[in-house]
C-alpha cells in the first residue's frame, strides 16, 4: 500500500510526529508550507488563530506530488483555535480528501476532540485518529505510546 503523510507544522511538534509515522510506514512525506509565513512570536495567536477560527484556506506553495497516486493519506495538523491549521484547509479543498483515512493532531493540551470532530465532517473515510500533546505539555509523556498504537493499527490496515 502506498502511503502519503501530509502535514503542516509551525513549531516542529507535528513535523516530529509526521517523520516518525512516515519512517515506520515507509511512507512518502509532504510538508505543507504557506506562502505568507505566520510569525513565531505572540502574533501567531492573533493571525493564525483568526485564520483557523474562520476556516481560512491559506495560500500554500506548490506541493510537488500528486496525492491521487497514493492509496492512503495520513494527515497531521496542529490544533489552532480548536480547528486545523489553515494550510490543511487548502490541501483538503484542492485534493482528494476521500483518501484521508487517518489523522494525527497536536495540541497545547486541549481541543483535539473539537478539531477531530470538525475534520470528520469533511473526511468521509476518516478512521483512525490520535490526539498528541505539544512537547512542552505534561501529557506529552503519553505521546510515544499513543503514536505506537496508532502506527500499529495503520500497519495492520485498520
Ligand atoms: C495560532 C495557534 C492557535 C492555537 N490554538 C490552540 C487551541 O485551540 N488548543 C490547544 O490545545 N492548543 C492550541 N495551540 C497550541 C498548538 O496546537 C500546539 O503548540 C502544537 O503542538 C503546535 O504544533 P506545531 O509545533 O507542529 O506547530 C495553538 C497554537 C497556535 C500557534
Amino acid at each position: 500500500m502506498k502511503n502519503l503523510v501530509v502535514y503542516f507544522s509551525l513549531e516542529g511538534n507535528t513535523r516530529q510526529a509526521a517523520e516518525i509515522i512516515a519512517d515506520r510506514l515507509h511512507a512518502d512525506i509532504l510538508q505543507l508550507e504557506t506562502v505568507y509565513k505566520i510569525p513565531k512570536n505572540k502574533m501567531k495567536y492573533v493571525i493564525g488563530g483568526m485564520q483557523a477560527a474562520f476556516g481560512v484556506c491559506a495560500k500554500i506553495k506548490p506541493i510537488g506530488v500528486n496525492p491521487e497516486q497514493y492509496d492512503r493519506i495520513i494527515l497531521g495538523t496542529p490544533v489552532w483555535a480548536g480547528k486545523p491549521a489553515p494550510a490543511i484547509n487548502t490541501f483538503l479543498k484542492n485534493n482528494v480528501s476521500n483518501k484521508v483515512t487517518a489523522l494525527f493532531t497536536l495540541s497545547g493540551g486541549g481541543d483535539n476532540e473539537r478539531c477531530v470532530r470538525y475534520l470528520k465532517k469533511k473526511l468521509d473515510n476518516l478512521g483512525m485518529t490520535v490526539a498528541l500533546a505539544d512537547r512542552n505539555h505534561p501529557y506529552a509523556s503519553e505521546n510515544h505510546e499513543k503514536l505506537n498504537h496508532f502506527m500499529e493499527e495503520l500497519i495492520n490496515g485498520k
